[in-house]
């Protein structure tokens, strides 16, 4: 379909799917045993009611913001997905120059399915920020040579996934055919793969990636070592209680992303807008020490605006963007920038707010039902 057919997030996931060879479609689509969080992720939004605001000035609204200092269009980044390029040829570099042309910001898989430099060289002018996140290699002279890597290419953090280090059980994955081949056509020799024939048979192409991850990370050496190299702002991505939360706070970390990686990786993970509340109520504290951003389940600008409200600083999205640019490259990702923009407008104008700072918590309830 005409790409101006597409106006919600939704129609972009559908029209890709059907689009994308099977096998893509199952990598990304998948998520963990029953899909209970994967789905949850994005029912649990429908929880949160808000309280709009009248009578207030809301000419000129402005939907930018921040993200570690630097300048964000809309509270929306492009949170780091593997195997870009299963989807379309120009893979991570879509991403890259729909971000220029919308001003939001990618955050770079460890698992991109290009060179970290090729997708750094795609950036519409060199002040465009793009973030890195990193699976830390078992062995940390290879882990220390990608940050030195990436911080010389101009990346401007470092989002440590602590959620995914071992092999989880997708089974629509699992269950689509894979060859060794398939696999590697979307492999970047950079990252942490050394699947042998076989074991990416039986993993899901998911299982082929994740074989060399430092499964021994721990507060107390890791985020140090990191430190010790490299000056980029650390964000842990993957926090799932509210206990963790505050030792990544006390840990000196920069952000944190609340995220159970899309329900792909423990089922069962609390839904990441319920664990912020959680948050929100036990350690109001948290938000004072650190940005704090969440991922998993967004799909409308209200989602997004319920996040910011309850203390988010800015939410991701995964799967959206991957299909976005399978199905419409680059004029996909700029499309769906788009689309949720217009959508964040209209819920701030709505609230009765003209920025972004202006989203608080009394603006959202709870309620303990579950809409139909
Ligand atoms: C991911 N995600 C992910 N996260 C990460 O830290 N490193 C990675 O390489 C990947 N790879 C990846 C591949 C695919 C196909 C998906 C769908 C997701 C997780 C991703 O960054 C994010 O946490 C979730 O996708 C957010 O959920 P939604 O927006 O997909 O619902």
């Amino acid at each position: 379909p005409l790409l101006s057919r597409i106006i919600n997030v939704q129609d972009m996931e559908e029209t890709a799917k059907k689009l994308l060879p099977y096998k893509a479609m199952a990598y990304y689509a998948s998520a963990a045993d029953d899909s209970i969080t994967h789905i949850e992720n994005a029912r649990a939004f429908s929880r949160f009611f808000f309280h709009p605001r009248v009578m207030r000035a809301v000419s000129g609204c402005d939907t930018s913001t921040t993200m570690l200092g630097h300048k964000t269009s809309i509270p929306v980044y492009i949170s780091g997905s593997a195997l870009a390029r299963l989807g379309h040829p120009l893979g991570e570099i879509n991403l890259t120059r729909g971000a220029y042309k919308t001003g939001i910001i990618q955050m770079v898989s460890t698992n991109a399915s290009l060179s970290y430099g090729q997708i750094a060289s795609a950036r519409g002018s060199p002040d465009q920020p793009i973030f890195f996140q990193l699976y830390k290699h078992k062995n940390d002279e290879t882990a220390a040579k990608r940050i030195r890597e990436v911080e010389a290419l101009g990346y401007k953090a470092i989002f440590l996934t602590v959620d995914a280090l071992v092999p989880s059980n997708r089974e629509l994955d699992t269950r689509a055919p894979h060859y060794l081949e398939d696999f590697e056509k979307g492999v970047n020799p950079q990252h942490n793969s050394q699947a042998k024939e076989g074991e990416t048979e039986i993993l899901g192409t998911a299982g082929g990636l994740i074989i060399n991850n430092d499964v021994d990370m721990t507060w107390e050496r890791t985020i140090p070592w990191i430190r010790g190299t490299t000056k980029l702002p650390i964000v842990i991505k993957g926090i799932q209680c509210v206990a963790d939360a505050v030792l990544a706070a006390e840990a000196g970390c920069e952000g944190i992303v609340l995220s159970n990686h899309g329900g792909r990786q423990l089922d069962y993970s609390l839904p990441p807008v319920e664990l912020l509340y959680k948050v929100r109520k036990e350690r109001p504290d948290v938000f004072s020490k650190t940005e704090v951003y969440i991922d998993g389940g967004i799909r409308r600008g209200t989602d997004v605006l319920k996040a910011l409200c309850l203390g988010a600083k800015m939410v991701g999205l995964g799967r959206a963007f991957l299909y976005a640019q399978s199905a419409y490259g680059e004029a996909g990702v700029v499309h769906l920038a788009r689309i949720l923009q217009r959508e964040i407008k209209f819920g701030m104008e709505s609230l009765g707010v003209r920025s972004i700072d202006q989203l608080v918590p009394e603006m959202v309830e709870r309620v303990d039902w579950q809409p139909a």
